[in-house]
């Protein structure tokens, strides 16, 4: 028997067994007061705390969504390449952040992957980085506030994908650029084209080098001892068709050498292109790119807990192929590299750990998730198949709490679903997309709940909450340009230039008002002096375009040239006392002759 044909017989069975399990465990066997008893599993009482951030990617939305699990409340939304009023956030020209999104791109994004910094592997609760895909983008944000801090778009690349941290100890961000273009760019030429790995400095974002790839990199992870960055590949045949793409019954997983890549950097092995030092691994050296071969156009690409071994998820291909990741440099033959390649059912995404030895593979042809025992899959042993559960529906990715650590808590999975169907009250043809929380603490999974989400969640990874909430902040520092609590003033600093600085504090401004000509170039300087958590004010200017949202103890500037003249009052927009309706004042503006 053939190796497919042997393949295919084991998928049948492992079917025909997976639909008899599925008979035997579904809701049919379980009554209502099971099932209430099961979702009572997800009920955290009012006032207290869930036990986990879930930090979803926002999809289209072009943020971060922050979930508790396990109640499935949205506990906040973080913005990030979209304007947000509410937390002063890209949504007034004349603001840092407003101007800063702008510099980099449009004020929407098509966020996919969510990573957590880590310091010995482990979740340091310090940072966040999110992709956006559309715009070749990608931002930091600052755990200890939940604010966006940092966004760059990467140079030479095209449709940011696939990114990762750097374990153990967050030594760079990886990025791939997904879509084969021209390096450098601006001219058509397909012989140029290349995807590329960029290689970021974690907090600035700035680019410390980058590898031109074959193919399309496409979702990345990172060894647990810095020493690799892999990827899976696809359209190893370079086409620009979807016919071209899927030819060849192989493509790869790429493993980066990135201590050979540094090498090759010292050795000045590197062409700058756009202020960006690029490696071409033909040209190097030593070798810093090894393509390990795996059934045609894989999708997930997820290292296990301990480090042993990367799994590229098939995709196209009923199997998920494991690979030891101590024998990428020492065999001849990178086949000899491959320990193992389950059939797992139809459609694998990704695959995520418990750290008790099982993986759990996403199916999205068979709307299931799929539980499997690593060693026993390498072993051959045919009892690999733990357990199956049937999902709602078509799920994409898959995440299990801390599962991308050294130390996975195997305690919930989230089956992020692409379509809902019957989940939740129709909202038109489009329906809620739909995330369900599964119980993998025991030997079979259990479905305790579903809740919907904004189009479209795309990822998640999880943080225990005592690990995250020492990291964060009760009051904003103050910044240098703060407005002390008697420094309100107006200040003209030219014939046709005006800095105003005020504070404000329960329930007043510094300023009552202040006056300014028409045509004058304003810079309005608040600070919220609130030395209390939760005591957030705002600034609106009626008819003027401007809103500040001002957290306690920060500092908010905005720049506009005031060309209407006139009488425009600003309000506070926080609800923040009984007097909150009288917190205004007035901003006029005298008509020049
Ligand atoms: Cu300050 Cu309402």
């Amino acid at each position: 028997m053939s190796k497919r044909s042997s393949q295919s017989w084991i998928l049948g069975a492992v079917l025909v067994a997976g639909l008899a399990l599925a008979a035997a465990c579904q809701a049919p066997s379980e009554s209502p007061q099971d099932l209430a008893s099961l979702s009572s599993r997800t009920y955290v009482p009012v006032g207290e705390w869930d036990k986990y951030y879930a930090f979803l990617s926002g999809g289209q939305s072009g943020g971060v969504f922050v979930y508790g699990l396990p109640s499935g409340r949205l506990i906040r939304s973080i913005p990030v390449y979209e304007p947000r009023a509410a937390y002063g956030y890209a949504s007034v020209p004349g603001t840092e952040s407003y101007e800063r999104l702008a510099a980099t791109g449009p004020m929407w994004g098509d966020t996919h992957h969510p990573i957590l910094s880590e310091s010995g592997g482990d979740y340091d609760g310090k940072s966040l980085w999110i992709n956006d895909k559309a715009n070749s983008r990608i931002a930091r944000v600052d755990l200890r506030t939940f604010e966006t801090k940092a966004i760059v778009k990467i140079p030479n690349l095209q449709a940011t994908h696939g990114i990762a941290v750097i374990s153990p100890d967050t030594s760079y961000i990886i990025a791939n650029g997904e879509f084969r273009t021209e390096v450098p760019s601006g001219r058509v030429d397909v012989t140029a084209y290349s995807s590329m790995m960029a290689f970021l400095d974690p907090m600035t974002l700035e680019p410390r080098f980058e590898v031109l790839m074959p193919g399309n990199c496409d979702i990345a992870d990172s060894s647990k001892d810095g020493r690799w960055a892999f990827t899976t590949m696809y359209n190893l045949e370079e086409a620009v068709t979807i016919e071209g793409m899927i030819q060849r019954e192989e493509d790869a997983i790429g493993a980066i050498d990135i201590r050979a890549a540094e090498a090759a950097l010292e050795r000045g092995e590197f062409t700058m292109i756009n202020g960006v030092k690029v490696i071409d691994p033909e040209k190097t050296t030593e070798r810093v790119v090894y393509l390990i071969p795996v059934p045609k156009n894989p999708h997930g690409c997820d290292v296990t807990p301990d480090g042993k071994y990367v799994m590229g998820t098939g995709k196209l291909s009923p199997t998920v192929t494991v690979i030891d990741i101590s024998k990428i440099d020492q065999v001849e033959n990178l086949r000899d590299a491959i320990a193992g390649q389950p059939d797992v059912g139809l459609g694998p995404l990704h695959t995520t750990f418990d750290g008790r030895g099982n993986a759990y593979t996403s199916l999205f042809v068979d709307s299931q998730i799929v539980k499997w025992d690593i060693e026993k899959a390498i072993a051959g042993d045919p009892t690999y198949i733990v357990d199956r559960m049937d999902v709602h529906y078509n799920v994409g990715h898959t995440q299990a709490t801390l599962a991308e650590t050294m130390h996975p808590t195997g305690e919930y999975l989230l089956s992020l679903n692409k379509l809902s169907k019957d989940q939740f009250l129709p909202v038109g043809p489009t329906m809620p997309e739909s995330q369900e929380l599964i119980d993998i603490s025991g030997e079979k999974m259990m479905m305790l709940a579903s809740f919907p989400a904004e189009p479209e969640p795309h990822d998640a990874v999880f943080m225990l909450a005592k690990d995250l909430i020492p990291h964060v902040v009760q009051t904003e520092e103050l910044a240098e340009n703060a407005v002390p609590e008697d420094g309100s003033r107006v200040e003209r600093v030219g014939p046709n230039e005006v800095h105003v600085y005020m504070t404000a504090i329960r329930s007043k401004y510094g300023l009552n008002d202040f006056t300014v000509k028409q045509g004058d170039k304003v810079t309005i300087t608040i600070t919220n002096i609130e030395t209390i958590r939760d005591m957030s004010h705002g600034s609106a200017n009626e008819n003027y375009g401007i809103n500040l949202a001002l957290d306690p103890g920060q500092t908010r500037t905005v720049t506009f040239v005031a060309e209407k003249p006139g009488t425009y009052w600003y309000y506070c927009t926080w609800f923040c006392s009984a007097l909150h309706l009288e917190m205004r004042g007035r901003m006029m503006v005298e008509a020049s002759e």
